[in-house]
């Protein structure tokens, strides 16, 4: 696998792969590479000729008070992992290459309403931030798909919003989350979790089974979400949302919605958690 920092680098390869009529998939990540990201790097090799990813902790994305700093770096480690699972392009530009001008100087892909709203009101101008840089990417790269988990559920479809909104010439692909044996859905931060939170945090996912449940009885969806915040809080996390919405416009529900989203957040210790499950009633 090849890794550059570089803009031209990464298009002569994508370039030469293309005039041959091969067919590029896309991962972007901000590295600390789980399970979940490798499974999104094998399903790219599954559906293109090749594999590109990238790796850069976008500021643009984090709160002012938030872990950019503290965000793991992993390089070595890594560049292992995506080499094992069939990556042959790693992009790792720096914040200077990426913002030359500076945060604030920076043009903003902005979507609005689903961006403003769940993980959108606790961390403002996060997806933004996170806009911004996939449609960057995606430019600097020109892939034919690209590869995001539904473990970040808003964020696949902040990114699916943009890329229709914009005409962008990419397939966006969602691809399952992946869990551990416990339930608890990998994620970077959970190196945050001390062996203690980490016994507690599988019941986020607990939470959301149960809450599945009821609904799929016919419960009252707002009772049900209530219970269930008791639930969480009687585990020690504490809850910053709840909710369900319409699976595909996360549009709160309607009487005769059948395909639906629970979304949770919820914090642990310094950890923030947050998972979602799809379901039909
Ligand atoms: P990051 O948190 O590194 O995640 C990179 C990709 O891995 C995202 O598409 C995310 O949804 C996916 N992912 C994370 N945990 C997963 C799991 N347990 N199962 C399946 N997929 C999982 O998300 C970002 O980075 C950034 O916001 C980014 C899109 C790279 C823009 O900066």
């Amino acid at each position: 696998m090849l890794t550059t920092a570089k803009i031209d680098e990464i298009r002569t390869r994508v370039r030469e792969w293309r005039q041959k009529g091969e067919t590029v998939a896309f991962v972007p990540t901000m590295g600390n590479l789980h399970q979940g990201h490798v499974s999104l790097i094998l399903e790219a090799a599954r559906r293109a000729d090749h594999v590109v990813a990238s790796i850069f902790v976008n500021p643009l994305q984090f709160g002012k008070n938030e872990d950019l700093d503290a965000y793991p770096r992993t390089l070595g480690a890594d560049q292992q992992k995506l080499t094992e699972a069939g990556c042959e392009l790693l992009f790792t530009p720096t914040p200077e290459l990426i913002y030359p001008k500076g945060l604030d100087a920076q043009t903003f892909v902005e979507v609005p309403g689903i961006s403003d709203e769940l993980c959108g009101a606790s961390r403002p101008g996060h997806f933004r931030g996170v806009a911004t840089i996939v449609c960057k990417l995606f430019n600097i790269v020109q892939p034919d798909i690209a590869l995001f988990g539904r473990k970040d559920y808003q964020q696949l479809l902040v990114i699916k919003t943009m890329v229709s909104d914009l005409s962008l010439p990419i397939e966006v692909i969602g691809v399952e989350t992946v869990r551990e044996d416990s339930g608890l859905a990998l994620s970077s931060r959970n190196g945050y979790l001390t062996e203690a939170e980490k016994a507690l945090a599988p019941k986020l996912k607990a939470a959301m089974d149960k809450l599945a449940e009821a609904i799929v009885l016919g419960q009252d969806i707002d009772q049900a979400i209530s219970d269930t915040k008791e639930f969480l809080r009687a585990a020690g996390l504490e809850p910053d949302y709840l909710e369900v919405r319409e699976a595909s416009s996360l549009k709160p529900v309607s009487s005769d919605d059948k395909s639906l989203v629970i979304l949770a957040a919820a914090y642990l210790g310094k950890a923030r958690l947050i998972d979602n499950m799809t379901l039909s009633r």
